[in-house]
């Protein structure tokens, strides 16, 4: 569905300042898959998306989507994707339903074929009752899934969607994905695999709902694969042994150095009665190091076993916290809605 090589964009700023936005992003995305593109503000995301979108020229390299190249067919692109861009597409003053019909002439659409097809994405997001609203006058939740009905107007066989859950509250994201997802899987049901490549600043969410997780950094990708795999090859689980008192921590902690090595163990601050050990499998190294308290006489008063977060793996590839870097001053968007968006992704 996308096969990328070397794919760079650079910006021109002022009069001698290149901002080198996307630095070389090889990708390969099979139909069917959904991959979440995770990464801090200013990382690149929504410049990528845009080349795959041909709403921008790459610099370098090459990008075919749906079969075809992004520079030399771009309308045929167009023809086979929807794109959901970061902020808000739709038209204010509109009624819900007949912004849909309108994109749906756009894409060639009859009226009643149309109208048919709005009929059946407002029932399938959950928006029929909101069918004559006027757009502005939709909750946030609402707006965004309208948008994703947009999206989806010409039953694309690739979805982008770029940030579709910022600013949204718990509950809406959640209801989001619901509905996204079950749209996926009556497509796929009806042996239309869609693939969907989304961005997203959530670490929770690029962990439960994608498949597969790209994290892309500096305008480079730096890791792709399960989150799970991601988790367990480059962050590890923490083993966190509680001693009984502070006083005990100096001994407790030099036998779990004895037992795993100086570099995976750590002590956080003075005073703390817990020693924290970095081990592949957390489940597996409890007992021995229940066992080695034991012979040396010493009481836990607790142990317990942390799975590590996509946080910790991008701690780990880049020796800083995305949730400290996603509070930034942000990368320039065109939507009106971009300041209240940063605001709230501020406060994830
Ligand atoms: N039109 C432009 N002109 C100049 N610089 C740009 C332009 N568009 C993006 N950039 C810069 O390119 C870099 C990547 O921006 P991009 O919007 O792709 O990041 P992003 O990962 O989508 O970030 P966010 O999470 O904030 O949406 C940033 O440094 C940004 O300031
Ligand atoms: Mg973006």
């Amino acid at each position: 569905m996308i096969r990328t090589r070397g794919l760079t964009k650079d910006f021109a700023v002022g009069r001698n300042e290149t901002v080198h936005a996307v630095r070389g992003i090889t990708l390969d995305v099979e139909p069917g898959e959904l991959v979440a593109v995770l990464g801090p503000n200013g990382g690149g995301k929504t410049t990528t998306l845009r080349m795959l979108t041909t709403l921008l020229a790459p610099t370098s390299g090459t990008a075919q989507v749906a079969g075809h190249d992004v520079v030399t067919h771009p309308e045929r692109v167009r023809a086979a994707i929807g794109y959901v861009g970061q902020g808000s597409g739709a038209g204010t003053y509109q009624q819900v339903r007949d912004e849909l019909v309108m994109q749906g002439r756009v894409h060639g659409m009859d009226r009643r074929a149309a109208g048919r097809r709005a009929d059946e994405l407002l029932e399938a997001l959950d928006l029929a009752p909101q069918a004559r609203r006027k757009v502005e006058s939709l909750s946030g939740g609402q707006r965004r899934r309208l948008d994703v009905a947009i999206g989806l107007v010409q039953a694309p066989p690739l979805l982008f969607l770029d940030e579709p859950s910022t600013g949204l509250d718990p509950h809406n994201r959640a209801n989001l994905w619901e509905h996204v997802l079950r749209m996926r899987a009556d497509a796929a049901a009806a042996g239309r695999p869609m693939t969907i490549v989304l961005t997203t600043h959530y670490l929770d969410e690029a962990d439960t709902m994608a498949e597969r997780v790209v994290v892309v950094d500096h305008g480079q990708v730096i890791a792709d694969d399960t989150a799970d795999a991601l988790k367990s090859d480059l962050a590890g689980d923490r083993v966190l042994l509680r001693a009984v008192s502070p006083g005990q921590v100096p001994a407790l902690a030099a036998l779990a150095e004895r037992a795993h090595g100086t570099r995976s163990v750590s002590v956080d601050d003075a005073g703390t009665d817990v020693v924290t050990v970095r081990s592949a499998d957390g489940a597996r190294a409890v007992p021995e190091l229940v066992r080695a308290a034991d012979a040396a006489g010493l009481v836990l008063a607790g142990v317990q076993v942390v799975r590590p977060t996509l946080d910790d793996v991008f701690l780990a590839l880049t020796g800083r916290s995305l949730r400290e870097t996603a509070i930034d001053a942000g990368a320039p968007e065109s939507s009106t809605e971009s300041s209240t968006e940063t605001t709230e992704k501020e406060v994830a």
